[in-house]
């Protein structure tokens, strides 16, 4: 038995959210060829368009699906193709989309034994041996779709949110690598009662704005007051995509999970192209390479 599917990309974070709250984007993606054979154990048999481990305990897709097969307790076979659309160091869910799809794909082709809150913390495992950090704000929105939040992460607890119908997404990805590992080194371990509050207010406002699907709430709440101002040094050109998106009109724009991808929200096919057009132009005049996305929640 053998399925071919689409593992999307993700963006954690959503300003606000830091390590709770992310979506998953419709156009962008990964192909992966999952089989179930009768040779028992993981194989990793193909990767093209990235240079990953094809040992199974170096792979995220690997150590994902591995960890689901040691609760199946069966003697199951699994191979695994994949082909990367999402290079590596993104910020836009790869090590992500591998894991979440390889597993979502090994749940179906079983005939759905787990739930999809069980496979995001099969797929967590693969987010620990990509970052060292077993983060669920990728890996829940690629198997739940649209927007989720992880209110808890002990015990695990996942929640998926409305999404108004006209937003949009564009992402900006510059094409240098940063490891997530990297950009959570400079994050402090410590934040202001001052700094928490306005943060928690817009987690609050952003979520009853997705639910309300009132448009300038959710920009309003499009802030973060605690990772951006440490993270943005890494990502080039950020002050300057971030003020010519929200002057297209976008609702608001920030760090995608751990850069260098930037993320900008706008309602509307529309604005989400002029806000394209308007980061195009800034980094045309970087030099650098960068593919832009424009992309529905979903
Ligand atoms: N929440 C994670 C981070 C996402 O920002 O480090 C990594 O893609």
């Amino acid at each position: 038995k053998s399925l071919k599917i689409f593992a999307p990309a993700t963006v954690a974070n959503l300003s606000c959210g830091f390590d709770v709250l992310g979506c998953c984007l419709d156009t962008v993606g990964d192909e992966m060829i999952v089989s179930l054979t009768s040779d028992p154990g993981v194989k990793i048999t193909k990767i093209e368009g990235a240079d990953l481990p094809l040992e199974t305990e170096k792979n995220v897709a690997g150590v994902a699906v591995q960890a689901l097969l040691n609760v199946y307790n069966k003697d199951i076979g699994v191979t695994i193709e994949i082909y990367k659309k999402i290079k590596a160091g993104s910020g836009i869910g790869s090590s992500a989309a591998s894991s979440a799809g390889a597993v979502w794909a090994v749940n179906h082709l079983l005939g759905n034994p787990f739930t999809a809150h069980e496979l995001v913390t099969f797929a967590m495992e693969g987010e620990k041996l990509a970052s060292g950090n077993a983060h669920a704000d990728n890996v829940a929105p690629a198997l739940l779709g649209g927007f989720t939040l992880v209110r808890s992460y002990d015990p695990l607890d996942v929640i998926k949110l409305n999404t108004p119908k006209d937003l949009m997404i564009t992402v900006i990805h510059p094409q240098i690598e940063v490891k997530t590992s990297d950009s959570r080194s400079v994050i402090k371990n410590n934040v202001s009662l001052k700094k928490a509050i306005r943060q928690w207010g817009n987690v609050g406002g952003l979520i009853a704005g997705l639910y309300t699907e009132d448009y300038k709430l959710i920009g309003r709440s499009l802030e973060d007051v605690i990772i951006e101002p440490l993270r943005s040094i890494l990502i080039p050109e950020f002050e300057s995509v971030k003020q010519a998106a929200i002057a297209k009109g976008a609702l608001g724009c920030g760090i995608s999970g751990s850069g260098p991808s930037i993320f900008a929200l706008s309602k509307g096919e529309e604005t989400a192209n002029n806000v394209a057009d308007a980061i195009r132009s800034v980094y045309n005049q970087t030099g650098l390479d960068f593919e832009i996305h424009v992309s529905k929640i979903n």
